[in-house]
């Protein structure tokens, strides 16, 4: 049993991840779902040698039947938990459903500052001092899942998009694999609902 990350961009996050998983994890990264061909994270999945599928959610009918083909996929592989890494949609009833409260995602403010596309830029825009970083549970809404941990940055007057994205994106690196890791080994606790169930 292991774990897929699902993700449609560069993927620096997918390869900090895949490499603590394989050093430190009690489970592994074993596959990364995608669904943009051409994608940088596929090539950061070759390099690694982890297993992918892109699947293109125009080739189907609809969200319920592109998600169906996912979770066959997932099932395939024996997947027990998602990591959400710059994965750039919304998870539908089907995917929810079948895996509850074992979704997780990183988004790159304080949440529930800057929800959605852009964050980086809107805090910068808003003009705050802070930003940061949350780890957060998937629910059916845009980044308003509980939070699992933040790490706060400092936005300095001189930061520019560039800049400020650099800074989010090193505590990012640190942050995701870090608490995957205390949720894996039992370190923070899991979701209430999960807790209650097994125990
Ligand atoms: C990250 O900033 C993440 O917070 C957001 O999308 C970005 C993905 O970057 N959800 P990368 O593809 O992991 O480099």
């Amino acid at each position: 049993m292991s774990i897929a990350i699902f993700a449609s961009g560069s993927g620096s996050n997918f390869e900090v991840l895949a490499d603590q998983s394989r050093r430190q994890w009690p489970k592994e990264v074993s596959l990364l779902i995608c669904d943009r061909p051409g994608a940088g994270v596929l090539e950061r999945a070759e390099r690694l040698g982890i297993p992918t599928v892109t699947l293109v959610p125009k080739n189907y009918e609809n969200k319920a039947k592109y998600e169906e083909a996912i979770l066959s996929t997932l099932q395939e592989y024996g997947i027990e938990w998602i990591l959400l890494a710059g994965y750039m949609r919304l998870i539908g009833p089907t995917l929810l459903q079948a895996y509850p409260w074992r979704i997780l995602n990183i988004h790159p403010s304080l949440l529930p500052a800057f929800q959605g596309k852009d964050a980086i830029q809107k805090a910068l825009e808003y003009g705050v001092r802070w930003t940061g970083v949350t780890v957060h549970w998937i629910d059916e809404g845009v980044d308003t899942g509980p939070i699992v941990d933040q790490k706060p940055v400092l936005v300095e007057p001189d930061d520019t998009l560039e800049t400020l994205t650099k800074k989010v994106q090193f505590v990012e690196h640190n942050l995701y694999p870090n608490t995957v890791y205390k949720l894996l080994t039992g370190r923070i606790p899991d979701h209430p609902s999960v807790s209650r169930s097994s125990g």
